[in-house]
């Protein structure tokens, strides 16, 4: 897709550059995973239920742990993701653990050129949509996977969050379908001291657009939530008001952070 930006290269450079610090990073605890910590949280667990024997297309699994969670589970995961360090790492990972998990690397957009198969299950979770210019092919392609009676999982950060600069001080950005937004970053929300500057190009999606490009792909929306916190330590200025579960100090419990979506192809 064209957006003037280049932005399939400089997001690419940036999350291959960020994966390499990730792997090593407490924030993502490689350890406790390989000895069997599962990386899911309860939001998108309650929505993907029993995963016996279920197929799943992970889109944008970053370096796999989230689909190495899901085949622990018992399903078969295909992942897919731009990044080709994440990738390498989902495969070394996979071999590691033995792990029923296989992993496509590709921009989503162009995966029908890829991938040649449907499931009964994809999932795609946190920080995921941003990296998009247009919901509409991303909706298309979620339609275009799902086996009939298939369910579309989702977890993502709320739009409201990605309004404001990085310290929560003002309204930087639009709510949604604004230009796109160039940011200059040194280190990374999984590392802040990593040694690393990265150019990323990201786009701001409110609700409407990503509920209303499933519904024109013709999913059925079955449930919808909103959370006032995040699983996730992400954000600056926050606190963990329980263990696991994090706000913005000045904000409290007053905006939302999270949103969680269930969607069925008829
Ligand atoms: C924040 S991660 C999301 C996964 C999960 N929340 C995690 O932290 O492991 C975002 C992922 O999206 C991938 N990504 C960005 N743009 C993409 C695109 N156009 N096609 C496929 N993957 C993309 C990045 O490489 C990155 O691995």
């Amino acid at each position: 897709m064209s957006t003037g930006h280049n932005y399939i290269e400089k997001n690419k450079a940036a999350w291959n550059s960020r994966t390499d610090h990730h792997v090593g990073s407490a924030f993502y605890d490689v350890d406790s995973f390989l000895k069997g910590k599962s990386s899911l949280n309860d939001i998108e667990l309650a929505l993907l239920g029993n995963m016996e024997g279920k197929s799943v297309l992970h889109l944008q699994c970053h370096f796999g742990q989230d689909s190495i969670s899901m085949a622990r589970m018992g399903a078969r995961v295909t992942g897919v993701d731009l990044s080709d360090h994440a990738i390498d790492k989902a495969r070394e990972l996979t071999e590691e653990l033995n792990a029923d998990a296989k992993f496509t690397c590709c921009d989503i957009y162009d995966l029908p050129n890829h991938l040649d198969e449907t499931f009964d299950i994809v999932f795609s979770s946190y920080g995921t949509i941003g990296w998009l210019p247009d919901l509409k092919p991303w909706a298309s392609i979620i339609s275009r996977y799902l086996k009939p009676g298939g369910r579309f999982v989702f977890a993502e950060f709320h739009p409201i969050i990605w309004m404001y600069d990085n310290d929560f001080d003002k309204v930087a950005y639009t709510y949604s379908k604004g230009d796109a937004i160039v940011e200059v970053e040194n280190g990374t929300y999984a590392d802040k001291d990593a040694p690393i500057v990265t150019e990323m190009i990201t786009w701001n999606h409110g609700l409407a657009e990503v509920i209303g490009s499933l519904l024109d792909a013709g999913l059925e929306i079955r449930s919808f939530n909103e959370y006032n916190y995040s699983p996730y330590n992400c954000f600056s200025h926050t606190i963990e008001f329980e263990p696991g579960k994090f706000r913005i100090e000045k904000f409290g419990d007053k905006i939302p952070m999270v949103y969680s979506l269930l969607a069925v192809k008829p």
